[in-house]
């Protein structure tokens, strides 16, 4: 009898794509989700017990879990944001987190440009009207929005997905683009997404757009409330595609069913897929189900990526995009 080292044991924990499952079971004994099942967090201890890597998009790993689920040594995300980590925890345990920057970053860019541009020129609304047959003539006001070329862009949060999106409406539209960020970018950065610093409240005064962008964390819960939606302009746009959380979902409703402010573009909502029955009932706001980063090449790359750090973790001891390094040192 040949005896053969057991391969270790991991979890994906989110349908993926077919042959990225067939590239983790060439290293790993694997458990799938093929049906994209939802499971409790109840359901998921009991599949990680005896697993030493999970593949996740968005599930939360908190002490709880980790306490329950002692093999546990890697815990990989299909996702930039990590908000669903509790890393400090995650660190006590041991357990190495890992996300997917870089490989989505353009693509989620490009999609704040659409988003804002929607938003603006008032995309949904109209197709809405069309498709309900409300469509008899043209008229000199229907649907007029407002400019996005040359108009002034607001950036709140500047990492690298802020900063692309400063390119594009700097160099391909013209704008003007103010930013707001815990720190400032250097001098070449700045220059490179034509871009100027600003304090929020200068920010929210002064822009035609505004774009969220900033990681949600209990400091940026609720970055934008009724306070911070009345200093903007009446003909204003508000984009989120950063997290749910970071916008006061029920105060913007408010805000948008008074024509505070123009219009609206949101891609994440608070206690999403859940969506405060409020915003789907005012018009001027365009809602779409977390799709920033959803392109064919990004989600690939997004998975490519999650499973990488696995292998790279377990195979090879290496991660590729550790998130907190120092539980590398403890092994
Ligand atoms: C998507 O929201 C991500 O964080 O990648």
């Amino acid at each position: 009898m040949t005896s053969t080292q057991a391969k270790p044991k991991v979890l994906v924990a989110r349908a993926i794509f077919p042959d990225h499952i067939a590239r983790l079971e060439e290293h790993f004994e694997v458990v799938s989700n093929p049906k994209d099942e939802s499971w409790t967090k109840a359901q998921l201890i009991e599949k990680l017990q005896g697993v030493q890597g999970v593949f996740v998009a968005g599930e939360r790993i908190d002490a709880e879990l980790l306490d329950a689920c002692p093999d546990l040594k890697i815990c990989a995300n299909m996702a930039v944001g990590y908000n669903n980590f509790d890393l400090d925890a995650m660190t006590a345990h041991g357990v190495l987190g890992t996300n997917t920057p870089d490989v989505l970053t353009e693509t989620t860019a490009d999609f704040g440009l659409a988003l804002l541009m929607a938003t603006a020129r008032r995309m949904s609304e109209s197709e809405h009207f069309l498709r309900a047959g409300q469509w008899q003539r043209w008229s000199y006001d229907m649907f007029s929005g407002s400019d996005v070329h040359g108009s002034t862009l607001g950036i709140i949060g500047m990492g690298r997905i802020g900063q692309g999106i400063a390119r594009r409406g700097a160099h391909g539209f013209g704008m003007d683009v103010i930013y707001h960020n815990r720190s400032r970018l250097d001098a070449a950065l700045e220059t490179d997404c034509k871009a100027r610093y600003v304090g929020k409240e200068e920010l929210l005064k002064t822009a035609d757009h505004v774009v969220l962008v900033v990681p949600y964390s209990p400091a940026s819960h609720h970055t934008i409330g009724a306070a911070e939606l009345a200093l903007m302009k009446p003909t204003a746009t508000l984009v989120n595609i950063a997290r749910g959380g970071i916008v006061d979902d029920a105060a913007l409703a408010v805000a948008l069913r008074e024509k505070r402010i123009a219009a609206a573009g949101l891609d994440v909502f608070e206690g999403e897929p859940k969506v405060h029955p409020d915003l789907l009932t005012v018009p001027n706001v365009v809602l779409t189900p977390h799709i920033a980063s959803a392109t064919v090449p990004t989600r690939r790359a997004m998975s490519k990526l999650t499973i990488d750090n696995l292998i790279g973790f377990l195979v090879h001891g290496k991660p590729v995009t550790p998130l907190n390094p120092s539980v590398l040192k403890q092994a």
